[in-house]
């Protein structure tokens, strides 16, 4: 285990927190810095090390904010820079580091060197800053090519002039250019901008679609599939890591240094170089939102994920919930294979889920990652237990992803309604001038304060998980035990043995001391659907 302060982030438990559907201080129905300064007390005795602050930047909200107009200043529906200061020094004061999300792939369409790019014109220096084409046909009336976006659609924007626009996600949010120098020059401006303040570590937005080869004739989308492995013209391409290279030096001039984390969706062998110390130094494993709740694919997805960061030199990652996907409590009370979009789109919600269940194995899957060497992310809200809002209106929805796909994807709203701190009163205590997404009627039920204090809820659970893991963590090893079918068994060192029981109909209490249980235990044996942490008795 590394002694070394610098390397907090190894094993560091980061609590994602979505600003505008935290805590809102004025009433303007958005949630907003001060906001989340003063929510600073409660992330202390929850026990998290660090907050990663998704985007906050001044923006038209086309992507909840990963559609950036200025990426050195704050919204102002979201505060001020003096109060981004208040908020750095308030965690830094309750000893948490701040992460903040860069999104270097696309701005905004509203960001001043786009504006400058349209209004320059076709072939101008300004237009090259972004990935402008030609368009085909007699007037430019066609796409360069037949590339679809992130959200549907087409991957190409006319401006009107004959010229299109790269952008792989919303139209709003244009590509960079990234052979360009500005860009780049630009992007390390906004890192020192951050660092400057006091930030501790990056989010790296899609790391790894920056760099892209865009040489004519542009492939066909038919073309493009099964490119991999830096062959790809848009994903992943060993280009990207002279990019990083060069962050790296950047992080490394700060004393301590400043951490980053590549969101990489790249196949697991590739995830080793955005992960190398000398590039971003750590990247996001999103295996477990894929696996089913499963003895053998949990075990086999930490084998394979500890082996991968032992070999990029750095340590491993989980996450079982973010703001882009169906919250764990709710995937988990599902059976295994629903198609999660057709279930969000079913009328009445077919399947039924089973909610109890799917609680019991979310606090189970939590215990079991909090247990691993490597450092875990939380999600706002998972703390509570809280489900997925699968119920919201279209009228409701704001991803760009139900409209862009024509209303055959329900999007990412579900999981990003502000979350409940009381019971009752205006937006549960989110703020006094209501929720800029609808909350439901149940979330009186699973609010903070009806949790504070209550022993068994699920918000005391991850308090006392928080502390029992600060006081055992001991670094990257772990050794399996043997264990029956569908239970899985291991060891850290320093005498902590961790049993998750996935699907066994009651399995033996392992010898020890138990420190924490996702749920009852019955008598001696560990039920379905439960963690339980034992420390060596004192000899
Ligand atoms: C990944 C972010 O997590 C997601 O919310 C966003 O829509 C895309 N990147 C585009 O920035």
């Amino acid at each position: 285990m590394s002694t070394n302060p610098n390397d907090w982030w190894r094993e560091a438990v980061v609590y994602q927190v979505y600003p505008r559907s935290y805590a809102d201080s004025n009433g303007d129905g958005v949630g907003d810095l001060p906001g989340i300064t003063s929510r600073v007390p409660y992330l202390r005795r929850l026990g998290v090390d660090a907050v990663w602050l998704s985007p906050f930047y001044p923006s038209a909200l086309a992507d909840g904010g990963y559609d950036v107009d200025d990426h050195r200043d704050v919204d102002p529906r979201i505060g001020t820079l003096e109060q981004f200061d208040e908020l750095v020094a308030a965690l830094h004061g309750a000893g948490i580091k701040l992460v903040v999300d860069i999104v270097p792939n696309h701005s905004s369409d509203r960001h001043a060197w786009f504006r400058e790019a349209l209004a320059a014109g076709p072939g101008s220096p300004e237009r090259e800053r972004y990935v402008f084409r030609r368009g085909g046909g007699a007037d430019g009336e066609l796409p360069p090519s037949d590339w679809t976006a992130a959200f549907g659609g087409p991957a190409w924007e006319p401006v009107g002039d004959g010229d299109w626009y790269l952008h792989l996600f919303a139209p709003e949010q244009p590509d960079w250019n990234w052979a360009h120098p500005d860009v780049r020059a630009d992007h390390l401006r906004t890192l020192r901008f951050w660092a400057d303040r006091g930030v501790d570590g990056f989010r790296i937005d899609v790391a790894h679609a920056l760099t892209k080869d865009l040489t004519e004739p542009l492939p066909s989308k038919a073309e493009l599939a099964g490119l991999l492995d830096g062959s790809h013209p848009l994903f992943d391409r060993d280009e990207v890591h002279e990019v990083y290279a060069q962050w790296r030096e950047l992080f490394d001039r700060y004393d301590p240094p400043r951490t980053a984390v590549a969101e990489a969706w790249v196949p697991a062998h590739r995830r080793a170089r955005y992960a190398s110390p000398e590039g971003l130094g750590q990247a996001f494993n999103f295996d477990l939102l894929k696996a089913d709740f499963d003895a053998a694919a949990f075990r086999e997805v930490v084998t394979d994920n500890l082996r991968f960061a032992e070999e990029a030199g750095s340590s491993s990652t989980w996450v079982l919930s973010n703001h882009d996907v169906v919250r764990h409590a709710s995937r988990y009370a599902l059976p295994p294979g629903t198609d999660e979009n057709a279930w969000l789109l079913s009328e009445g919600k077919d399947p039924v889920p089973d909610a109890d269940g799917g609680l019991r194995r979310a606090r189970a899957a939590t215990a079991f990652i909090l247990a691993l060497p490597g450092s875990t992310y939380l999600y706002q809200g998972e703390e509570l237990g809280l489900a997925e809002v699968a119920d919201l209106s279209p009228a409701a929805l704001q991803d760009p992803t139900w409209r862009r796909s024509g209303g055959e994807q329900k999007g990412r709203d579900g999981c990003r309604v502000p979350i409940p701190w009381t019971a009752a009163g205006p937006s549960h205590g989110f703020g006094s001038g209501g929720a800029h997404l609808p909350q439901p009627s149940w979330f009186a039920d699973v609010a903070v304060d009806r949790q504070d204090g209550v022993e068994g809820s699920t918000l005391e659970f991850y308090r006392q998980a928080l502390a029992a893991r600060r006081r055992l963590r001991t670094g990257d090893d772990l050794t399996w035990l043997p264990s029956p079918e569908g239970v899985v068994t291991f060891t850290r060192p320093g005498g902590w043995t961790v049993l998750t029981n996935f699907s066994h109909p009651g399995v033996e209490l392992p010898a020890g001391r138990v420190v924490l249980c996702s749920g009852p235990l019955r008598g001696n044996l560990v039920p379905q659907d439960t963690t339980v942490w034992l420390e060596d008795e004192p000899a």
